[in-house]
């Protein structure tokens, strides 16, 4: 007999299907069901099916035409990243002249730092979260040190009041004063799954006289995003989390348009001259004034060919209906997430309001099996993929593309079995 809960997760899925049968879901190792139940899609998406066939298509262009598919490939290779331009720039609310998809992501970070983070000696700091994505932290480290500057004098990192995990964006805000050259914040935050107040805190930089850059990684494809509106600088995300591009996937990059043709300082290479003129061998460049003017080398067609194909599945189903169904969902793991805290060492930490989150649940274990094992026994005694951030992190992200209600109900049982209840005083 199934049990009322399993039946009720059963009929949602039912009413508010996603596209799972879009995806190659991974077999479970452990645990009664066929496939796993996937909450990792805020590090690694699932493939698309779609994927492979499209690769081995452009990898059959290679094939049958070698250096003539530049040109006569069925998606030629030399304008193949302007196929990507369009889906990219309506995927974060851009002008397509502001997206290009190229590099990987810290890659980008500091190509735009190159031309964003002009520091002056009265004004030279930058500001990031503490809890930063480590690699953000090393690039601004390492861009302050480039410029002659100590990090740790450059480097402000923001902390949520003691007894918090969330930033507020008032105590962001107050925070950049006239010091303060670069703020570059996780849109998501990887941690927490906090959803920063994008807008908000780019015009606060703005008036404050700073540029705003954003680390989109946890954000792109999670959240809809209007980065021309608000004004940011400039943005970096890359594919293999909810854009579902594959290990290392290509990144993306946004300049805003009133930097485009400007005088900023850029590193450059054939890729950022005006494609009309790359072969006219010439010793200076003619940028476009486009963010394909930030491009260095020429792209990498068979890693482009899975965000290409990525891209096309978030134009199709678009990503306001994502964006509802992620609510929904997300609530409901919550929902039944609070049935089994009280009683268990379980603490979420990401913003209980759904307009400061995206598809991402933290929770704070603190009984006696760190997070990285409980990560262990949920996938090996029931087949569900969480991630952890030692010591005390598990995060669950049900992704609207492809995760399930049913997904959900199995996360929260896997829990309730794995930490035993305690007794509560
Ligand atoms: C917020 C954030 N920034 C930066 C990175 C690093 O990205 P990459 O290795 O693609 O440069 C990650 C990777 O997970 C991330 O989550």
């Amino acid at each position: 007999m199934i049990d009322a809960g399993e039946q009720e997760a059963r009929d949602l899925d039912k009413a508010d299907p996603g596209h799972r049968d879009l995806f190659d879901v991974p077999t479970a190792d452990g645990g009664g069901y066929r496939e796993v139940a996937y909450f990792a899609g805020n590090s690694l998406g699932l493939r698309p099916k779609a994927t492979r066939i499209e690769l081995l298509e452009d990898l059959d262009s290679w094939a049958a035409l070698g250096v003539e598919g530049h040109l006569d490939a069925a998606r030629p290779w030399l304008p193949y990243h302007e196929l990507l331009t369009e889906p990219a720039s309506r995927l974060v609310g851009a002008l397509p002249s502001e997206t290009v998809v190229m590099n990987s992501l810290t890659v980008n970070l500091h190509l735009l730092m190159v031309s964003f983070y002009r520091p002056s000696p009265d004004r030279f700091r930058i500001v990031i979260e503490d809890s930063a994505f480590p690699s953000d932290s090393y690039a601004v480290r390492s861009q302050a040190r480039f410029h002659g500057f100590d990090p740790d004098d450059a480097i402000v990192r923001l902390t949520p009041r003691p007894g918090e995990d969330c930033l507020r964006t008032a105590d962001v805000v107050e925070r950049i004063g006239d010091d303060v050259a670069l703020v570059l914040l996780g849109g998501v935050n990887y941690l927490t799954g906090e959803l920063m107040d994008l807008p908000a805190i780019t015009a606060a930089g703005h008036a404050a006289g700073a540029v705003v850059g954003w680390d989109l990684a946890h954000a792109a494809g999670n959240v809809p995003l209007s980065l021309h509106d608000w004004d940011v600088d400039f943005a970096a995300w890359c594919s293999y989390k909810y854009l579902n591009s594959g290990p290392g996937a290509l990144a993306g990059a946004f300049v805003h348009e009133r930097h485009l043709g400007s005088d900023v300082p850029r590193f450059e290479g054939w890729w950022s001259t005006e494609a009309s003129t790359r072969f006219e061998m010439t010793p200076a460049s003619r940028p476009p004034a486009t963010a394909d003017a930030w491009q260095v080398s020429n792209p990498p067609i068979f890693s482009m060919s899975p965000v290409r194909t990525s891209l096309e599945l978030f134009d199709k189903v678009g990503i306001g209906v994502l964006r509802e169904r992620s609510v929904r969902l997300t609530a409901y793991l919550e929902r039944l997430l609070a049935e089994i805290s009280p009683t268990r060492p379980l603490q979420q930490i990401t913003p209980a309001d759904p307009n400061r989150r995206g598809a991402q649940l933290s929770l704070r274990v603190s009984g006696n099996s760190s997070a990285g094992e409980l990560s262990k026994t949920l996938r090996f005694k029931s087949g569900v993929i969480a991630d952890a951030r030692e010591p005390d992190v598990l995060r669950f992200a049900p992704v609207p593309l492809y995760s399930t209600y049913h997904d959900c109900w199995r996360a929260v049982q896997a829990l309730a079995q794995a930490i035993p209840e305690v007794s509560i005083p």
